[in-house]
């Protein structure tokens, strides 16, 4: 599949916005039920339907899992109606579906495209992760810091103490050590329980969230939709995959990468102008959740191009009928 029209990524954020917006609409009814499988199959549902609306060629680079484990949005299946431009989609239809089982904050639906082969086809592995805001010169922290030498070296680039750091990171017991060490810092720690593509991209609106800085380990996936967002908010994302037996090394085999070790800047992870979508299901610091008003549901979408730097903040009413 090939296409020589270019990526029109002006025209097509609009059409992205909606994918963003159905997949949240749908999963509106599974807040707080408990079930994380119903939530995620509704966004699923609803953003592939979207998806094959628009005039793209497109190919999911990063989705639900491989063919044999993900029916629908599996990494390699074509969407789009094949009309238009031929482009790479990222995607996590419900990112926190715990969180929206749980009606916990900052659960996201998120959607990534740009031109074909502008993403890293990360494998589904974890990856550990640093991520800073926009105004830093490059490589002011890097993955090769101890947290504590990144605190330091953050505080000193943003003339503060490190008492006025705020680091978020994802409350794992991999992550103890690192806690601890953060702590003896000065700095404060937000910990969140899931949902770290929000957790990167709180480091991008510091003065709105209160986040400086995120480190620790999470989805590999996850890391190239945060950098896809970084990408257009601006900011510094580091990532070096981690894999815990033979199995996950032969997935990034699978998905051609052969150094193992290498640490992915935010351009390396997404090479390529991007667009990025993500709609509030849950409340959030970055984008309110669902709101449900008598006869409507009242959605937030953030919305952002790469190529200007744009970041909309689209509220939309839709009737329920
Ligand atoms: P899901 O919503 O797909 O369940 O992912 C949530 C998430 O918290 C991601 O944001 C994060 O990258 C990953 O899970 C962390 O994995 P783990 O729960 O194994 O630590």
């Amino acid at each position: 599949m090939t296409s020589h029209i270019d990526f029109n990524d002006r025209m097509l954020s609009l059409g992205l916005a909606r994918v963003a917006e159905q997949a949240a609409i749908a999963s509106a009814d599974w807040i707080g039920r408990g079930n994380e499988k119903a939530a995620d199959q509704a966004a699923v549902n609803a953003m592939r339907d979207q998806l094959n609306k628009l005039d793209i060629q497109g190919t999911v680079v990063i989705g639900e899992g491989e063919r044999d484990e993900a029916p629908m949005l599996f990494i390699g299946e074509e969407v789009g109606n094949g009309t238009g431009p031929a482009v790479d989609i990222a995607l996590d239809p419900l990112e926190g579906t715990t969180l929206t089982a749980k009606d916990m904050p900052n659960a996201l639906t998120v959607i990534a495209m740009g031109p074909r082969g502008s993403m890293l086809h990360a494998p589904d592995v974890y990856m550990d992760k640093l991520a800073i805001g926009p105004g830093y010169k490059p490589g002011v922290v890097t993955l090769d810091m101890s947290p504590m030498d990144r605190v330091n070296a953050l505080a000193s680039a943003k003339g503060c103490s490190t008492d006025d750091i705020t680091v978020c990171i994802l409350e794992r017991p991999r992550h103890e050590d690192m806690i601890a060490e953060v702590r003896r810092t000065g700095a404060a720690i937000r910990l969140i329980t899931d949902g770290d593509v929000a957790g990167v991209m709180h480091c991008a609106e510091p003065d709105l969230t209160g986040i400086d800085m995120y480190m620790g380990s999470g989805g590999a996936p996850e890391g190239v939709l945060a950098a896809a967002a970084l990408k257009c908010m601006g900011g510094q994302i580091f990532g070096r995959l981690l894999f815990r037996n033979d199995d996950e090394k032969g997935r990034a085999a699978k998905a051609g990468i052969t150094n193992l070790d290498r640490v992915y800047t935010r351009d390396d992870l997404v090479t390529d102008h991007v667009i990025f979508a993500a709609t509030g299901v849950t409340n959030g610091s970055l984008v309110a959740g669902i709101k449900r008003e008598v006869g409507y549901l009242t959605t937030e979408t953030i919305l952002m191009r790469s190529k200007t730097g744009s970041v909309r903040r689209m509220t939309y009413r839709n009737p329920t009928r």
